[in-house]
Parts: C-alpha cells; sequence; structure tokens
C-alpha cells in the first residue's frame, strides 16, 4: 500500500475545507494540500506529483480541462476527481476527454464522497503493478449489420477518452477489414504472435502492431496472404487473450459470423458483449433466438447489450416496439448515415474525424463513455 498524497484545487474556501476534513478522516492520506488558486495548484502538481487531485471546474471550463490535460500528461498515474455542480452528459464527456478520472458532485456529500475515495485508492495502489482489462466483443451471426463499423469507431472512441493502451483485435476474417476501416498495414498478425510467445510483453507488442494515426491504439489482425495461416485452437485463442490483457486496459474484438467454439471462448472471455442489428424481421428473430441462447449459456443480462444501428426516421419497426418484442433495453441506437460512414471508410479514418458535431458520431461518444462508465460502477 502506497501513502498517498492529495491536493485540493478549490477556490471556494468552505467547499475546499469540507473535502480536505474527509481526507484527514482517511488513514490511507499521508497528506493533503489546499490551494485557491488554479495555477497555484498546477504548479505544486507539476513538481510533486501528487497522487489524487480534486479540482473544481469553477475556473471556467475551458481552462479547467486545459490544466487537467496538462496534469494528465505530467503525471499519467494520477487520479482526477472533477468537482462539479452539475453532471450532465456533454461535460461528463469532455471531463473524461480532458483526463479526469471522475466527477464529484457539489455540494459533497461525504458517503459519496467515501465510496469514490475508497475505489480511487485501490486505483492507486492496483494500477501500479496491474492492468485492469476490460473486454469488449462485438459479435452477431449475421453480416453487414455494423460489427466493424462499431468496434472500430468505438475503439477510436474509447481511446480517445481514457488515452489507455487499446487493442482492437480482427478475429473477423481473414480479410482485414479492421486493417481497411483504419488504414494500417499488418506486418505480424495473430499467427505471429503465437510463434512468439515467450517474448509477449508490452514492448514487443507495441513495436510489431501497428497504430492508429500516432496513437496508441493498436490493430491485431490475421494476416490472409501467408501460407501459413493456421487454424487457431481453443488454447491459442485464450493465449492470445491472456497475452494481450497484460498489456491493454481496453480489448475491443470484431467478432466472426459463426457460432463455434471459438466465439464461444471469446464470448466467456469478453465484459460485454454488443450485437448490433438492424430493424427489420429477419433481423429481430434472430436477436431474439441469440438472446435466448446467452440466457442458456448463462451469460448476465446486463452483458449482453443490444445496438440498434442504422436508424432512419422512416423504419417502419420502432424502437419500443423492438424493446417489446424482445423483452430488453436498447443499450444504443445509431443512426443510418450513409454518407458520413461511408466517407470515414473510405478515408480510413474514425466517424469523428469526418464530422464530430453529426449524431452518429456523437452516438459513438456516449456509448464509449457508458461502457467506460459501466466498470466504475
Ligand atoms: N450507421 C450506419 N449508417 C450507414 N451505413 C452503415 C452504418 N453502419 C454500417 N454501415 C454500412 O454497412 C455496411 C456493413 O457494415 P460493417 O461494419 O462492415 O458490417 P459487418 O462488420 O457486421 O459485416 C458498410 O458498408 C457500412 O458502411
Ligand atoms: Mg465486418
Amino acid at each position: 500500500m502506497k501513502d498517498i498524497l492529495a491536493i485540493i484545487i478549490d477556490k471556494d474556501p468552505t467547499a475546499n475545507e469540507v473535502i480536505k476534513q474527509i481526507l484527514d478522516d482517511n488513514s490511507k492520506i499521508k497528506e493533503t494540500k489546499q490551494f485557491l488558486k488554479l495555477e497555484d495548484g498546477y504548479d505544486f502538481s507539476s513538481t510533486n506529483k501528487p497522487d489524487l487531485i480534486f479540482i473544481d471546474i469553477e475556473y471556467g471550463e475551458d481552462l479547467t480541462f486545459d490544466i487537467i490535460s496538462k496534469i494528465k500528461k505530467e503525471n499519467k498515474n494520477c487520479k482526477i476527481v472533477l468537482l462539479s455542480r452539475k453532471a450532465e452528459a456533454k461535460l461528463l464527456i469532455k471531463s473524461k476527454k480532458a483526463g479526469s478520472d471522475r466527477l464529484l458532485l457539489k455540494p459533497v456529500l461525504k458517503n459519496d464522497f467515501d465510496d469514490i475515495l475508497t475505489k480511487l485508492i485501490n486505483e492507486i495502489n492496483y494500477k501500479s503493478d496491474n492492468i485492469n482489462t476490460k473486454i469488449i466483443s462485438v459479435f452477431s451471426n449475421k453480416g453487414g449489420v455494423g460489427k466493424t463499423t462499431i468496434s472500430t469507431n468505438l475503439a477510436i472512441q474509447i481511446y480517445e477518452m481514457t488515452q489507455n493502451p487499446t487493442v482492437i483485435v480482427d478475429f473477423n476474417s481473414q480479410f482485414g477489414d479492421v486493417s481497411t476501416f483504419l488504414d494500417v498495414k499488418t506486418d505480424f498478425g495473430i499467427s505471429y504472435l503465437l510463434s512468439h510467445k515467450e517474448q509477449i510483453n508490452k514492448d514487443f507488442l507495441f513495436s510489431i502492431l501497428p497504430r492508429y494515426k500516432d496513437t496508441e491504439l493498436f490493430v491485431l489482425s490475421d494476416i490472409f496472404y501467408l501460407n501459413d495461416v493456421k487454424e487457431l485452437s481453443l488454447e491459442d485463442v485464450q493465449d492470445i487473450i491472456d497475452a494481450l490483457k497484460s498489456t491493454f486496459s481496453y480489448i475491443i474484438i470484431d467478432m466472426t459470423n459463426v457460432y463455434d467454439l471459438k466465439t464461444m471462448k471469446i464470448l466467456d472471455n469478453s465484459n460485454d458483449i454488443l450485437f448490433p442489428f438492424v430493424a427489420n424481421m429477419p433481423n429481430l428473430r434472430n436477436c431474439l433466438r441469440c438472446l435466448n441462447f446467452f440466457k442458456k449459456l448463462g451469460y448476465e443480462d446486463k452483458k449482453v447489450k443490444l445496438i440498434l444501428n442504422r436508424v432512419t426516421e422512416s423504419d417502419e419497426i420502432k424502437s419500443d416496439t423492438i424493446e417489446l418484442t424482445l423483452n430488453k433495453k436498447l443499450y444504443a441506437r445509431l443512426k443510418n448515415d450513409y454518407y458520413i460512414v461511408m466517407s470515414a471508410i473510405n478515408r480510413g479514418v474514425g466517424i469523428s474525424d469526418i464530422d464530430e458535431k453529426s449524431d452518429i458520431a456523437n452516438s459513438f461518444q456516449n456509448l464509449a463513455y457508458s461502457l467506460i462508465k459501466d466498470e466504475e460502477e
């Protein structure tokens, strides 16, 4: 266990003092420094690298977020809690993007605060030598429902928001759809990893896997033109997942349409299964069958998340009918936007690069945010 240094940056002396008192009551916090001025808190943080930082948004959104991203860049392992009187989705997303780890509503209530504090202290102690990986697979036994579109754009958004090493795995085909969607060139794929199992660590993976742009979002796919691509065994699949878990915070998997033992192994390993479908009868029937099947496998209801894709105003089957028929809430709805989705694919970039303000880009941000948030609860 680490002795934790905390700082509070809040220009309201009373609020500042309330937080100080709660921190003082916690035996894991060794020392707490208080600042009323944003610059003073930032200067202290640059030199002393505190573990835990509480920062109020009253200095103005732009300035506060700017300082948060600076702090996070200089001190990647610190935990930042944003203090705010409101918790709108837009603000939450912006604060995540800037690099804050939690949002705490003011006025601060001791019970809420203690909950958050316990989790943060655990993360501070845990993060230093272990990664808490989240595996999200995007699965459907139907083709053309948006699996690759969703997995690639989700991976981009999750990486953008968390800035944590993320990998997208193309278990989908030997035709490298993910690599095309993200415009990366794969020299070493799944088979290469399997033949170098002993060497696998962070440096190795970072050096052989292609990155999306200059980020720490990596792509792992099969390479179809190699003659030696062999059928993966169940053990191979598990080995790959385990190897990736030691390095990446998020593993996003674009799955095949085939439901077999390998698919089952991946789904078993996943924290979340995103199930995309479109609003027509064959898709709905299929969805119902799959949901029943997942239930039989013993998957928790919340593990399987329905994504209604390609939604249009003129859809004959409306979302509420779908929810009634499937007896399950939709986790997300993505608008049909042929132009934006196609240009993103053609240019090998994320949807948000084409039009960050579009509905569909927004939906992906919200989807990424709710998946990240789920894990915190
Ligand atoms: N929300 C959407 N709006 C418009 N077109 C979409 C949307 N989602 C997917 N598409 C299109 O549908 C096609 C199939 O999508 P894809 O992600 O490749 O599906 P899958 O991986 O399930 O086969 C692609 O051409 C893609 O451009
Ligand atoms: Mg696909």
